[in-house]
């Protein structure tokens, strides 16, 4: 086991020498100062040790006033447990001891066996909390891994039942990702919009197989089935409760930026921005594809509609960020 680094921080000589004694025979490193000044010098030289035990009354800074500099100077994350030494027992000095963040304290002139206790309880502690919180870590990845398998198993799934558009759903993922990451959303915010790319068509199970892959003209209710799906696609997601928003990209992505689309008829802002983004996404790639009904446009064709669609199917801010990318090359240049 690696030996646990105590430094001890106090005036009074005989304190750090009777410290440095019961601590080294217990197994730990001890570095034993006289002042706060000395302490801030060590730990700039050779990093924080793995607990302070610090004297409250001191000739030049007090414990408190090392207390407050030490929180103040150390990086985020860090947090050197800190074990106060008093000769003083009114409950002031503790009261104000913990609200600065001591985590415990010991009286002198100490007892081996308290000193001893108490320090090894603080260390022990500080390394359960320390466990704790990578296993949150490990915990929560684990579970945002897990959740991205399922989204995916079922894009796919989604984009098995039409057989023209295979890989449909990953592509619209990945251009919506690109143009939320040109927009400025924070990370957190371009993992949402990817999956809410994946899963924008996942209303189309709800659509029979046999409309879907139709390669003749659809009848009107034919095409009022295929209408439905982001109504479908919305109630399906909306009961994920712990992402609320996941279904804004499957219920909008076919409403126009006119107002003039489906299911609810909303416009401009109206719409939210991600569905906004799908849909500048979804109708670039229904147009590089082949379908059951057409062959794939040729770019320059895409790029047209792209532009006539500016204002009236696509928010023209988002349909210039497409062009954009359609103009880099980004996705035309090969297999997605
Ligand atoms: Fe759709």
């Amino acid at each position: 086991m690696v030996k646990k680094l105590v430094v001890v921080v106090d005036d009074d000589l005989g304190i750090l020498k009777r410290a440095r004694t019961i601590l080294t025979e217990d197994g730990k490193d001890v570095v034993v100062l006289k002042s706060g000044e000395m302490l801030f010098d060590y730990i700039s030289k050779k990093g924080y040790p793995d607990i302070i035990l610090l004297d409250i009354r001191m000739p030049e800074s007090d414990g408190y006033e090392v207390l407050k500099e030490l929180r103040k100077r150390e990086p985020d994350g860090q947090e050197t447990p800190v074990i106060f030494l008093t000769g003083n027992d009114d409950d002031e000095t503790e009261i104000r001891g913990l609200s600065l963040g001591a985590m415990d304290f010991i009286r002198k002139p100490f007892v081996a066996e308290v000193l001893l206790l108490r320090v090894n309880h603080a260390l022990e502690l500080v390394s359960l909390q320390k466990d704790l919180a990578n296993e949150v870590e490990i915990k929560t990845r684990e579970n945002e891994r897990l959740s991205f398998q399922v989204v995916s198993a079922l894009a796919d799934a989604i984009d098995a039942k039409d057989t023209y558009t295979n890989g449909h759903s990953k592509r619209v993922a990945m251009y919506s990702l690109e143009i939320a990451k040109r927009m400025g959303f924070s990370m957190e915010r371009q993992d949402e919009i990817y999956m809410m790319g994946l899963l924008h068509d996942v209303g189309k199970i709800g659509v029979p197989d046999s409309v879907i892959n139709k390669n003749k003209r659809l009848d009107d209710d034919e095409f009022a089935l295929i209408q439905k799906h982001p109504e479908i696609g919305g109630s399906i997601l909306g009961n994920i409760e712990e992402m609320p928003r996941l279904a804004y990209g499957a219920k909008w992505h076919h409403e126009r930026y006119d107002g003039k689309g489906y299911p609810d008829g909303l416009k401009g802002d109206e719409i939210p921005i991600e569905a906004r983004i799908i849909t500048v996404a979804d109708a670039f790639d229904a147009m590089m594809s082949n379908r059951s009904y057409r062959k794939m446009l040729p770019v320059e064709k895409v790029k047209s509609e792209i532009v006539q669609g500016k204002g009236t199917q696509f928010d023209p801010k988002i349909a210039d960020i497409m062009l954009e990318l359609i103009d880099e090359d980004i996705f035309t240049n090969g297999e997605v």
